[in-house]
């Protein structure tokens, strides 16, 4: 892996106020890439496609789920999707069918369009049971929470696998 691609790949996570799911997708897939020795191949972000949170720390049961599982993601703050970004994205990962619909529609072309996945679509097993949707813990309980952060970190482990079989594409 220590041939150089032309630009990082960029991955990012898409929630609904980026205080819940996609920061556990933005904090689990960025510790799994340096450790994997990918820091400088891949740029992890995430967004929410709603504005109500920007600026703030992701939800204390975000915090607190990902600290119990050894993440920090207390330096999390939460961002609203640009749609001027898409040009610049490799791998556009979706938490539910609505981000899908809203940022099919903000894409605008095929090729941008193509970028769209839901996170789940990366974990063979929820594949195999066809629940490819990450339920919005939000106005749930802790349980809600570590549901959604075991559901995230599964999909993580594909994610990668996945970047890393792009990055060996590019240098083949
Ligand atoms: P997230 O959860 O999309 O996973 O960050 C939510 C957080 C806030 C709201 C909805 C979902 N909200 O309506 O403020």
């Amino acid at each position: 892996m220590g041939s150089m691609l032309p630009r990082p790949l960029h991955v990012t996570f898409v929630c609904s106020g980026n205080i819940c799911r996609s920061p556990m997708g933005h904090v689990i897939l960025q510790r799994m890439v340096a450790e994997a020795g990918l820091h400088d191949h891949v740029l992890v972000t995430s967004s929410g496609t709603g504005d109500w949170h920007v600026g703030e720390h992701a939800d204390p049961r975000t915090v607190a789920v990902l600290a119990q599982h050894g993440y920090d993601g207390s330096r999390h703050r939460a961002r609203e999707f640009d749609p001027d970004e898409f040009a610049d994205l490799d791998l556009v990962l979706a938490s539910d069918e609505g981000h899908v619909r809203v940022l099919q529609r903000l894409a605008r072309t095929p090729h941008n369009r193509a970028k769209i996945h839901l996170v789940r679509e990366f974990d063979p097993e929820a594949v195999a049971a066809g629940t490819l949707e990450t339920a919005d813990p939000w106005y749930g309980d802790e349980a809600h929470f570590l549901r959604c952060f075991t559901e995230v970190e599964a999909a993580c482990r594909g994610i990668l696998d996945h970047i890393r079989g792009q990055i060996e594409t590019d240098h083949a």
